[in-house]
């Protein structure tokens, strides 16, 4: 019996690191996404291989600990994590194919994590919904990482574009956002951990300063919020410029992501900034028009995706 899961990966429209502080943010899963495959070994070991990522691995599920036959290890730490927590040691054959690239702030390792944990729970045949998915899957991204926001697994189990508010209720839009987006991301990783002292840092240096740009940001995100749900797209390319300028000011812009926010603008996009941490990682920009342009004037230099938002969440086959 051979299982399928899929899950989408996520991007942050509106909110990085004011969030941290309280302030809301959008976030929304994207129409690229992790699909498993989930079957018994061929063989006496657990195989997790990905095509994609050109890696395959042998895994010792009983001592956490795998052999790399091919590639980079990459995301197999969450794998192993899963199998070790929720699988009874019995060898499984695991392909991944990944259309999210991997460590661009995109939400790969969330994908990935809440895909397999489903593929699993349906191949066990044991009964699951997607709240035990979202919290397990935070869990074991947490596990591996030290520390993990919910954002990215909870958008990738439940799909939509999602406005988490002050008092962290999530609320999912009623609207479809229509417009288009290209993501532009080059091969500098962001480090998320790294960018967030580095503000709290800044504010705790500058308080009446920094604690004015967060709240900001703050408003920004709830113009935002008003003009998706009015399909107000120019307006929202304008807030995104907004927003930049002041993730610029608080210090987690590069050289290479100006670039790109630049280059989008120049080709079309009604708005670009960088989604995510920053300091490496990725832009994204909103392209009502203009799509292929922007796509193909950062694809140049740098990489990018056409992504749109999407409703669709885990599902299993
Ligand atoms: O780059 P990402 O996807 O890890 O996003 C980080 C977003 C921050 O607001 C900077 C941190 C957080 O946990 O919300």
């Amino acid at each position: 019996m051979e299982i399928m899961a899929s899950a989408p990966g996520k991007t942050i429209l509106f909110g990085e690191h004011a969030v941290v502080y309280g302030e809301p943010a959008i976030a929304g899963a994207v129409n690229k996404r992790a699909t498993i495959r989930l079957r018994e070994s061929p063989s006496d070991v657990s195989i997790f291989k990905s095509d994609d990522l050109g890696f395959e691995a042998e895994l010792d599920t009983v001592a956490k600990r795998y052999t790399l036959k091919k590639g980079k290890p990459g995301i197999i730490k969450y794998i192993l994590e899963i199998l070790s927590q929720y699988h009874d040691h019995s060898p499984l054959e695991i392909d991944l194919s990944l259309d999210i690239p991997i460590g661009s702030g995109l939400g790969s390792s969330a994908a990935v994590t809440v895909s397999t944990l489903a593929a699993l729970f349906k191949y066990q045949g044991k009964k699951f919904d997607r709240i035990s998915i979202a919290k397990k899957a935070h869990e074991i991204e947490s596990n591996v990482q030290g520390m993990a926001s919910p954002l990215d697994t909870r958008v990738s189990t439940f799909g939509g574009l999602i406005y988490l508010s002050r008092d962290k209720k999530i609320a999912k839009f009623n609207t479809d956002l229509k417009t288009s987006f290209v993501i532009g991301y080059t091969s500098k990783r962001g480090n998320t951990g790294r960018m967030v002292k580095y503000v709290k840092s800044l504010k705790q240096r500058n308080p009446k300063i920094v604690n004015l740009i967060l709240r900001a940001i703050g408003n920004i995100t709830d113009e935002a919020k008003l003009a998706i749900a009015h399909n107000e797209e120019y307006k929202l390319g304008e807030l995104m410029n907004i927003n930049q300028g002041l993730l610029d000011s608080i210090g987690v812009n590069t050289n290479e992501l100006s670039r790109m926010v630049y280059l989008a603008r120049k080709a079309g996009a009604s708005g670009s900034k960088i989604t995510g941490a920053g300091g490496g990682g990725s832009i994204i920009a909103s392209c009502p028009r203009n799509q292929d342009r922007v796509f193909k004037a950062l694809n140049y230099y740098d990489n990018a995706i056409k992504v749109n938002f999407s409703k669709k969440g885990v599902f299993v086959n």
